[in-house]
């Protein structure tokens, strides 16, 4: 214990001298807090992954399936923008441990929030929220997530991960369903009793439509619905719930504009031609799941006009509409939420969130509040800790004017980006983005593969997604500068790619 609460205070002292002294400094127009801890660009020193981590992929081989690991970290090292590996390797991080590092590593006003005293029993003591709250939850919530509550909605459920506040959002759309369509919460004696043996019409065929090429979660409500890669999928059982086309449009959109509204239409009448044969099959459309951006299915967009009416399809026959930013969520579009780019003051009935925004969750209506507790239930729904970091990382959004900062990277970036497929065409296509949320599409998954690899040893970290998409996912201070470090490497890639 002693020795525990000693390593603690080293670690918490190291950290915080790093904060206070600085160790590079990078640049006139970065932040002040990040420029003082942050490196100034990559630094390579082996391929990656390097000799330790192939060792230590070997030692955690023998206890566990290490089929997934690109390498090992160096956290304590890592700053900012940049993430250390274990062969001491320094990438330009731009994909965030999958999108989901708001203010890259080691953030000062993280590294502040953690040596506070006054957080230190949030941090020890983890509650089972639903039953035993902390005193000052309703403020810590008020301050932190409900101060970025999506227009319309006053309440807001926290949960762990991404696919657990999608499972509970599933869950209570089927229940408001049920309500609604019982006219009462009282369910009748044979409901009861069927559904503990998952039968009808205590357990009713309801269903949840989704789109092809979406990802909602692993679980296995959540993989009903995820639609994007066959290894998500494989072997396990599913349910027989609709599945409607996603828009496959052309970018950029503003020179597509045409062309792809009849897309869009076409995908809008096979989603009320869907909802109509589910419910003559018997399994009614209870809701609609949708990401604002299909992100790991190969980030594809839509429309404004297509969301907006879509949730008018939704309203029209009765079906709840949930969006998921879970990986769109937290200011990576310079918007804080991605809807917000509809322009509508009636986006959903449930939004879905993690990643950037730390904790797990989902904003809903009035009307999506199960009538009783345990129906959304689980030990810990959520994590108090988590919103105290949160608050911090609001803070340094406002502070820093962070949500203009992403618009105004994003499109350097996306410039930079439409300059190469314009060079390289043959290797590069379909450019496109919001703020820094942006993917370029290479000719061929093995081409898109080799990219990342090479890429990676020249010292930038990206993610792959869809068939052959490159996704850029920087932190909220990713700044310009960060931005032709990038595209540098990038072109030198592309110029020597044979
Ligand atoms: C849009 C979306 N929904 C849900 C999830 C699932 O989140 P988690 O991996 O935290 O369960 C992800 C994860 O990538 C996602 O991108």
């Amino acid at each position: 214990m002693a020795l525990l609460s000693h390593h603690l205070t080293l670690s918490l002292r190291r950290n915080l001298r790093l904060v206070a002294s600085g160790c590079r400094y990078v640049s006139q127009t970065a932040t002040k807090t990040v420029s003082e801890i942050e490196y100034d660009a990559p630094s390579m020193k082996t391929p990656v992954p390097g000799p330790r981590s192939k060792e230590l992929t070997r030692q955690l081989g023998e206890i566990q399936n290490v089929g997934a690991i690109n390498f090992f970290c160096n956290y304590e090292e890592s700053r900012g923008n940049y993430l250390v590996d274990a062969d001491g390797n320094r990438m330009l991080d731009l994909y965030t441990q999958i999108s989901s590092v708001p203010l890259g590593y080691n953030h000062p006003a993280l590294m502040k929030a953690l040596a506070n005293p006054n957080n230190l029993s949030a941090f020890v003591n983890r509650p089972a929220l639903g039953i035993l709250p902390p005193e000052n939850f309703p403020e810590k919530l008020t301050e932190s997530l409900l101060s970025i509550a999506p227009i319309g909605m006053t309440r807001v459920q926290t949960m762990v991960c991404g696919s657990c506040s999608n499972e509970n959002a599933f869950k209570a759309m089927f229940i408001w369903y049920k309500n609604k369509e019982r006219g009462t919460n009282n369910p009748s004696a044979e409901e009861t009793s069927s559904c503990m043996i998952n039968q009808s019409p205590g357990c009713p065929d309801l269903s949840i439509l989704s789109f092809m090429g979406a990802f909602h979660g692993r679980t296995f409500g959540c993989l009903a619905t995820t639609h994007s890669k066959v290894i998500h999928k494989l072997d396990i059982p599913s349910l027989d719930w609709p599945i409607a086309p996603f828009p496959r449009l052309k970018y950029p959109l503003e020179e597509f504009v045409q062309e792809n509204a009849r897309e869009e239409a076409r995908c809008l009448e096979e989603v009320e031609d869907l909802i109509v044969k589910w419910r003559q099959k018997g399994k009614p459309v209870a809701g609609i799941v949708i990401e604002p951006i299909q992100a790991e299915g190969g980030d594809n967009h839509a429309s404004p006009d297509f969301f907006i009416k879509l949730r008018s399809i939704a309203r029209k026959h009765g079906c709840a509409f949930h969006v998921d930013e879970v990986q769109t969520g937290g200011g990576a579009t310079g918007k804080f939420w991605a809807h917000e780019h509809w322009g509508t003051d009636d986006p959903a009935d449930i939004i879905s969130f993690s990643k950037k925004m730390l904790t797990g969750g989902y904003y809903h209506t009035d009307e999506m509040q199960p009538d009783k507790g345990y129906r959304i239930f689980n030990t810990w729904m959520g994590d108090p800790s988590k919103n105290l970091f949160l608050s911090e990382v609001l803070n340094v959004i406002r502070r820093e004017n962070l949500l203009e900062e992403v618009t105004r990277c994003g499109k350097a970036l996306l410039q930079g980006l439409y300059e190469l497929q314009s060079q390289y065409p043959h290797l590069l296509s379909r450019a496109r983005g919001q703020g820094t949320f942006c993917a370029v599409d290479a000719c061929n998954d093995v081409t898109r593969d080799n990219l990342l690899v090479k890429i990676r040893d020249k010292g930038v970290l990206l993610g792959g997604c869809g068939e052959k998409s490159i996704r850029v996912r920087p932190a909220l201070i990713f700044k310009e500068y960060h931005a032709h470090q990038f595209l540098n490497i990038f072109n030198d890639v592309l110029s020597e790619y044979k």
